[in-house]
């Protein structure tokens, strides 16, 4: 619609590109999307509409914190401008570059059960690979090799939550980082975005009517501003259904992992 990009292109009174006082670092595939968009209802929040991989890819990096402040959204003064690049939370950069631009940042992490986020990771590998019309194969063949737990698997690294933390906690303070449970945020979206509100210091200003459950879509959906809106068609796929002895392994290589994570942040979830 031209007189809506129009509008958006174009800068409105008493407004600036800010760089932001909050980042969604991750995780990939922890519904990051969903957080955003969600955290997105508060009108003392303005989002940046793209992932900008700034801290994760050097050749964004060097392009210098302008280029960066100028993805940013317009927004007033009593607005916190947030952006999310889940590729955030398992680089290795990320952390001290970020604390070189703001070494206050609050940082918004979300999480789910790190066996279900690889599958989720796989899934969504796997429908890029179909529409681009690559070989695809099934997750069990790609998550066992020679009989045994392929631990090189990106997916199943990037679910080693205690290993990335524990660059971030070199650089941030434990309060400056609010977790997010991402297999709450699904079931009761409310919840977990009423902590977000608290974290950042806001005024509670989203309500239970912002939230729709649709039946078709099987997830919750926003409504905001008299607009009704359900997440892209590549949230919320179907998962495979997976071998219950390679779900096993797959929790039995996390549980140490998960537990190291729990003391790190004083924080338990009923991940498997
Ligand atoms: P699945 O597609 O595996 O179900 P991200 O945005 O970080 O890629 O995360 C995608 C995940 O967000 C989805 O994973 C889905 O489970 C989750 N999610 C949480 N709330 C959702 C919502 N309201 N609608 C769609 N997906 C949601």
């Amino acid at each position: 619609n031209t007189s809506e990009q129009f509008l958006f292109s174009t800068q409105p009174p008493g407004t600036t590109r800010r760089t932001p006082q909050t980042i969604i670092i991750g995780v990939r595939k922890g519904g990051t999307r969903a957080l955003l968009e969600m955290l997105d209802i508060h009108p003392n929040i303005a989002v940046a509409a793209t992932e900008v991989h700034f801290f994760d890819w050097d050749e964004n990096y060097i392009k210098g914190i302008e280029w960066y402040r100028s993805l940013m959204p317009y927004s007033f003064e009593n607005q916190i401008t947030i952006e999310k690049t889940p590729g955030y939370f398992t680089s290795l950069q990320a952390p001290e570059r970020i604390h070189s631009m703001n070494s206050s940042i609050k940082l918004l992490l979300i999480l789910r059960d790190p066996t279900e986020r690889v599958i989720s990771d796989y899934t969504q590998v796997y429908y890029n690979r179909l529409e681009n019309r690559k070989p695809v194969q099934p997750f069990e063949g790609i998550v066992i090799k020679n009989g045994a737990l392929n631990t090189k698997y990106k997916a199943i690294q990037r679910s080693l939550y205690d290993v990335h933390m524990e660059r971030w906690l070199k650089y941030f303070n434990l309060n400056q980082i609010h977790i997010v449970d991402g297999n709450t945020l699904i079931k009761k979206p409310l919840t977990e975005l009423q902590k977000v509100e608290r974290f950042l210091n806001l005024p509670p200003r989203i309500v239970s009517s912002n939230f729709y459950f649709n039946q078709t879509k099987g997830f919750y959906c926003i409504r905001s501003d008299g607009r009704e809106r359900c997440l892209h068609e590549s949230k919320g796929r179907p998962h495979p259904v997976v071998n219950e002895t390679v779900l096993e392994q797959l929790y039995n290589h996390f549980r140490e992992h998960n537990h190291r994570f729990y003391q790190m942040v004083n924080q338990s979830f009923e991940w498997h």
